[in-house]
């Protein structure tokens, strides 16, 4: 256990704390640890450093060392069915919206699948690995970059932090434990029946609004509306047709 300022008020969620001054992915040092019987359900591995930090699709994901939060938290779903895994980017998306929006000013939504922007800026990727065990998940490593007091970002890159949006520096410890915090809470409402439908639609950047995507490799205008329980995007497209497509057809214009 580390002397470390982190006392999340929570019964499982980083219980287990893991502090690496530097780690090529803490995503890959959960699976590793993971592999070998390690951890525990709701164990926190935090990297002060990534040198190889993963991003969705195969990109990499940078982080200021010492100024930003990189750690993976790792779940064992008691009963939860591979076709449903999308809950646990509901669950990751949300809590990590609901602390960003209780810091920052601006409009915080949750760009489908899982990242969150501040307006148009990205200010927290998510990466989520599960393990399937026949027909349910048997583990998930949810891996979360959230820009803290990094203010220097690359050009062309449309990024954000809680520095920049709150000006002054925020206190990691204190992002993290909330971040575990309402990590739990949408964890147990899973636990207790609850889809998170409603709050993730809600939460959905572009709903309802017209916008540029690409589906099949071509451009088309469509309005997101929600999310259907497999995790794909339903779309009104111009004709007015209604359609769900997963993220192996369809993203956003511009990614
Ligand atoms: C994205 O592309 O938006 C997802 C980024 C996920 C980054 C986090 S940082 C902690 C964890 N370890 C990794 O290597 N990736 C995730």
């Amino acid at each position: 256990m580390s002397s470390t300022p982190f006392h999340p008020s929570t019964s499982f969620v980083g219980r287990q704390f893991i502090e690496l001054g530097i780690a090529e992915s803490t995503n890959k040092t959960a699976a590793e640890m993971l592999a070998r019987g390690e951890l525990v359900h709701g164990a926190v591995i935090l990297a002060h450093e990534q040198t190889a930090g993963q991003g969705q699709r195969g990109r990499t994901w940078s982080s200021a060392k010492g100024l930003d939060l990189t750690f993976s938290v790792v779940l064992f779903p008691a009963v939860l069915k591979a076709d449903r895994q999308f809950i646990l980017s509901k669950v990751a998306a949300l809590a990590v919206h609901d602390v960003v929006r209780s810091m920052v000013k601006a409009e915080v939504k949750i760009k489908w699948p899982n990242d969150i922007l501040v307006e148009r800026r990205k200010i927290a990727g998510i990466l989520i690995q599960n393990d399937l065990m026949g027909e349910n998940v048997s583990s998930s490593v949810i891996g979360i970059g959230l820009n803290v007091n990094n203010t220097v970002f690359d050009e062309g890159i449309l990024a954000t932090s809680m520095a920049l949006e709150c000006g002054g520096t925020a206190d990691r410890w204190h992002v993290l434990s909330r971040l575990c915090e309402r990590l739990e809470e949408r964890w147990k409402d899973v636990e207790h029946g609850d889809d998170l439908s409603g709050p993730y639609a809600a939460e959905l950047w572009a709903r309802g609004r017209w916008t540029e995507m690409t589906l099949d490799g071509a451009s088309i205008m469509a309005r997101p509306m929600d999310v259907d329980p497999s995790g794909r995007l339903i779309l009104e497209l111009e004709g007015g047709q209604v359609q769900a497509y997963g993220l192996e057809r369809l993203r956003f214009a511009g990614r």
